[in-house]
């Protein structure tokens, strides 16, 4: 055995289960539940799924697959695209399998992420044939320590009949150790998740399996495949600088301090732009308490503005995957990874107070958000971890451009074409246009503040007229809507490619 496996392989038996990726590819059976490690393309298994998606070319294969959360292109793309995924959850965001999504050709169960380990333990996903896990390492007391994200792993390898392992010998060695495994027990006889400090460890660094579980291990060196974020421009920038003037703002009125609460920031070029903002800010001592670790927070740490972070994946662009993967060493003491349960626990989030920063494809004049759908029948990404944080925070901001598709699309539209968070979860909206601090308003209140504040001008005027009359129409009902019009906008959009109405003059 060549040396830089035998290092990663601590239970030295377990060599003769070394295969091939297409010995492993052909235990999977046709039609059964198949676990994946990954979570927004980190720490995914490729090299099987790959040699699975060659074999679908030549047989009938179609299995159900839930992971952490997106993977990458050998998943998400090529296995998706030949056809071998019936059903997928719990979230994706490559454009191949949203095709597919949205043609009917995968059914696609999109789900709060912190749900999914509860909905193992109930049998309603499963039963679990087999969990396929990238790890970098199988440490002497058997421990499989994941790579570059935990997500569902750590309930999957409970539950699943069989395990998989690809041992990546290309993620360094200096990964060992950033993981913090911890399982809750069943729902009834459960303690509390001894957890009341982001950087309190509770847990091992490796997920336990009885070790007769393990049914091949084939040695890969793929790397994850990089973020697709864009850095920040104009517009995201100002976004930043009027949330920075928010949490100044909560500083000054005694509801927050200097290093702010821990802060969950989504996944996403806006929420990666809007975290940058607090690069060359006086904020410090911050703490991150989320998901994803986008490019942000380890530019945050170098600048000494981060002095801790912890997730379930670590997620970078190429550039800063050679900066971090290259250094580890550096960043070890100051993250931590955990299973998506307990990253995007409501117990804790509550518990911690976190400050929750998410993107929205769409907002209403009344606060819903639409992070999901198109439209509202069209597929995007899914929830995410959005709707476990929103929900739960201390502060539930959202985050998004006044306007999208060149100007066609107004962001801020009558009503939502489908809702995620509902308007109890939204507490703040930044838009580049500016702020509106929902807290403790009523909807005409709340409608009048996200219209002034947060619509882009072109369609100020069209909303107003909508809003007025909405409540002429209802003769000031708690929440007026003029129902035939509602999604009006949506319908025009479709018909014209643009959601611009001409609005009456005022008489
Ligand atoms: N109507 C139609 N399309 C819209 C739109 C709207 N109102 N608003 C945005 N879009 C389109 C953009 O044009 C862009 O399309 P393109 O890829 O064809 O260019 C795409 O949606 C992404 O928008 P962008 O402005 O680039 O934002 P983003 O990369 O930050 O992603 C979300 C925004 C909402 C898609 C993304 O944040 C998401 O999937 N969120 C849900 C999950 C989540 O919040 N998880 C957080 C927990 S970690």
């Amino acid at each position: 055995m060549n040396s830089r496996i035998e290092k990663r392989l601590g239970v030295k038996e377990l060599a003769s289960k070394i295969v091939s990726a297409a010995e492993a590819a052909a235990l999977i059976e046709n039609g059964t539940v198949v676990g994946m490690s990954g979570f927004t393309r980190a720490g995914d298994a490729k090299v099987v799924p790959e040699a699975l998606a060659e074999r679908a070319k030549n047989e009938p294969l179609k299995i159900d697959v839930y992971t952490g959360a997106s993977l990458g292109p050998e998943v998400d793309n090529h296995l998706a695209t030949v056809g071998a995924i019936r059903k997928r959850g719990p979230f994706i965001a490559d454009a191949g399998i949203r095709n597919l999504i949205n043609t009917g050709d995968v059914t696609y169960v999109d789900a709060h992420l912190s749900h999914n380990a509860e909905l193992v333990r109930q049998g309603i996903i499963g039963p679990i044939k087999h969990l396929i896990i990238e790890a970098v390492a199988i440490t002497e007391d058997g421990l499989i320590v994941p790579t570059n994200s935990v997500g569902n792993s750590p309930i999957f390898a409970q539950y699943a009949e069989n395990i998989i392992i690809e041992l990546n010998i290309s993620h360094p060695e200096s990964l060992i150790g950033i993981h913090d495994i911890y399982i809750p027990g069943e729902q009834g006889s459960r303690e509390p998740i001894p957890m009341t400090d982001v950087q309190q460890r509770i847990g091992e660094i490796g997920i336990r399996v009885p070790l007769e579980k393990i049914q091949a291990i084939v040695i890969s060196e793929e790397p994850d495949a990089p973020s697709l974020i864009v850095p920040a421009d104009e517009e995201t920038q100002t976004m930043a600088n009027i949330l920075l003037d928010f949490f100044r703002a909560e500083i000054k009125a005694g509801r927050l301090t200097n290093s702010l609460m821990p802060l969950q920031s989504g996944v996403g070029s806006v929420a990666n732009a809007v975290l940058e903002g607090f690069t060359n800010s006086e904020f410090e001592d911050l703490v991150v308490a989320s998901e994803v670790l986008q490019d942000a927070v380890f530019n945050l740490i170098d600048a000494g503005k981060v002095k801790f972070a912890a997730a379930t994946s670590i997620t970078l662009t190429e550039e800063l995957q050679k900066k971090v993967y290259g250094n580890l060493e550096k960043y070890a003491d100051k993250i931590v990874l955990r299973s998506q349960e307990i990253s995007n626990h409501p117990e804790l989030i509550r518990r911690l107070g976190l400050i929750s920063i998410n993107t929205a494809l769409e907002l209403d004049i009344y606060g819903n958000v639409n992070s999901t759908h198109v439209s509202g029948t069209k597929m995007m990404n899914g929830i995410g971890g959005s709707g476990d944080f929103a929900r739960n925070a201390r502060l539930g901001i959202f985050v998004t451009k006044s306007y999208a598709k060149g100007g066609a699309v107004s962001s801020i539209v009558p009503m939502v074409s489908h809702v995620d968070h509902t308007e109890h979860d939204v507490d703040v909206i930044v838009t580049e246009q500016g702020i509106a601090d929902l807290r403790g308003l009523a909807p005409k209140e709340r409608a009048k503040l996200i219209i002034e504040n947060c619509v882009h001008p072109d369609f100020k005027d069209q909303i107003r007229d909508y809003f007025n009359r909405a409540i002429e129409a209802t003769g000031g009902h708690q929440t007026p809507h003029i129902l035939e019009e509602a999604l009006s906008w949506h319908v025009n959009l479709a018909k014209n490619k643009t959601m611009k109405q001409e609005v009456p003059a005022q008489a």
